[in-house]
């Protein structure tokens, strides 16, 4: 058996790395601002934090916990998400005596045992935030801006916010029972696992992608005609909220989110799949690979980029004191295949280095050593091939490196002191002194 990573887990490095950091990094600047400090929280957990904090009703306890016995006999799991453990986090260090609201970022992996596909990894990375203690609506609108204003500044365009509200304790079971006798007329209509939803919360059914769930799912009754008053203006306020922010938004009353904590607003974020958009990308293309790439979009437009909502009785199910709450996750994963995707066109290499340090024998070698500090000092970047003996090689490579001087130490250099300058494109070389080649490299005209 071949030893490679884990079926939905993989290796982060180069431009992929340099992305996430790149990501992080402008996140971090805009949530520094806004007051929000960074937390980091084991990624092993016990499993009733997430059993009941996520819910049993949802895909991730039921089917995507990544969970063990340990030796001392506990229950533990790998963390499907963030938010269960931040809650614990505030209450476990006391942050509840603190100003509110607490305003806490993180950035780190999560684990989901789910069908691999694009955008979807059994080992993901989210960047969140979580607003402990505020109820109001306007704490709402704040984050979606953030989460909205963050993937602008990386440079995300045309995207698109689907927001709804899911009521609350108030209004919800009564809704929930309305879509349950809706649901159930239908039964025999929707995917066998829509039948057993439909006995766990009816709200999981609209969340199905099947599409004869989603047939049933248009007609359905939505939450929005139920609400009760307070939350009736919850939403309302929110919603000017976004208009005073020119936020783009859409309302989908059947978005409900895939975790039973929330309460009130939800939202997620998507590239929107405007037909100008598709037209701009691809207008010099045939018409049978327009109607492919458009297939492509469309596949790729469903899958979000990020999603949130309130979550006012997450305290509660644990027996804490009551904590209103809201934040929002991103996939950082498929924000980096968006960004990559849509760079493609202006990939950049990687800067040519400006000389090759070549060497033959073991005097050379070490000599190397030294002189490759020298260069890193002075700034000049350097590519070498240390381990190789045949020059021949080294040349080869340099040559494919695009580098335009190639520096030549052999035994007899190094004795004398002096080094070999091969200009790769004239096929020019020159002895100079070993201790003047940084100088002769920064010679202007070179
Ligand atoms: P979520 O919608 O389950 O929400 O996940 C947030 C984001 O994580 C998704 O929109 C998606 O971009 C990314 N994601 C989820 N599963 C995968 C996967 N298997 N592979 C790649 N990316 C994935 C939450 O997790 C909530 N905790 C968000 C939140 C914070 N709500 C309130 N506060």
């Amino acid at each position: 058996m071949k030893l490679q990573s884990l079926t939905g887990m993989r290796d982060l490095f180069e431009e992929d790395l340099k992305l996430f950091q790149k990501i992080e990094k402008s996140a971090q600047e805009i949530l520094d601002f806004y007051g929000f400090r960074k937390i980091e929280t084991p990624i092993l957990e016990m499993s009733e934090l997430f059993e009941r904090g996520s819910g049993q009703s949802s895909e991730i306890v039921q089917k995507q916990m990544f969970s063990f016995r340990s030796k001392g006999g506990d229950f533990l799991s790998l963390r499907p998400d963030y938010t269960p453990s931040i809650m614990r986090a505030y209450f476990q260090h006391g942050m509840d005596v603190l100003p509110k609201p607490v305003n806490l970022w993180y950035s780190g992996s999560c684990f989901r045992y789910e069908k691999p596909q694009a955008g979807r990894y059994r080992q993901f990375y989210q960047l969140g935030i979580e607003v402990l203690g505020s109820e109001s609506w306007i704490t709402d609108t704040q984050v979606v801006y953030l989460f909205f204003k963050i993937l602008e500044t990386i440079g995300l365009n045309n995207l698109i916010i689907k927001i709804n509200t899911i009521g609350d304790s108030q209004c919800r079971p009564y809704y929930k029972k309305t879509l349950s006798e809706y649901l159930r007329r239908r039964r025999n209509s929707l995917c066998a696992d829509c039948k057993n939803r439909l006995k766990l919360n009816p709200l999981r059914v609209l969340d199905c992608k099947e599409e004869k769930c989603q047939v049933i799912k248009k007609e359905a009754p939505q939450l929005l005609n139920h609400l009760c008053g307070d939350c009736h203006k919850h939403f309302e306020k929110f919603l000017e909220g976004l208009d005073e922010l020119s936020l783009p938004y859409n309302l989908d009353p059947y978005l409900v989110r895939g975790l039973d904590y929330y309460t009130r607003t939800v939202f997620e974020i998507f590239k929107e799949n405007s037909e100008e958009n598709i037209k701009q990308e691809i207008n010099e293309k045939e018409e049978k690979e327009v109607n492919e790439t458009k297939k492509q979009e469309e596949k790729e437009t469903q899958i979000a980029l990020g999603g949130g909502g309130r979550y006012d009785n997450l305290a509660k199910l644990f027996g804490w004191k009551e904590t209103p709450a809201v934040g929002f996750g991103f996939g950082l994963d498929r924000i980096i295949g968006l960004i990559k995707k849509t760079e493609k066109k202006e990939l950049k290499l990687p800067p040519v280095p400006r000389v090759f340090l070549a060497q033959v024998g073991e005097l050379a070698k070490k000599k190397c050593l030294g002189l490759l500090e020298k260069f890193r000092k002075e700034k000049i970047r350097v590519a070498e091939s240390l381990f190789r003996d045949s020059l021949g090689l080294q040349l080869k490579i340099a040559d494919k490196l695009g580098v335009r001087y190639v520096l030549i130490l052999g035994q007899k250099e190094v004795l004398e002191e002096k080094i070999i300058i091969r200009d790769m494109k004239t096929g020019k070389q020159a002895v100079v002194n070993l201790k003047k080649a940084i100088k002769e490299i920064k010679k202007p005209g070179r």
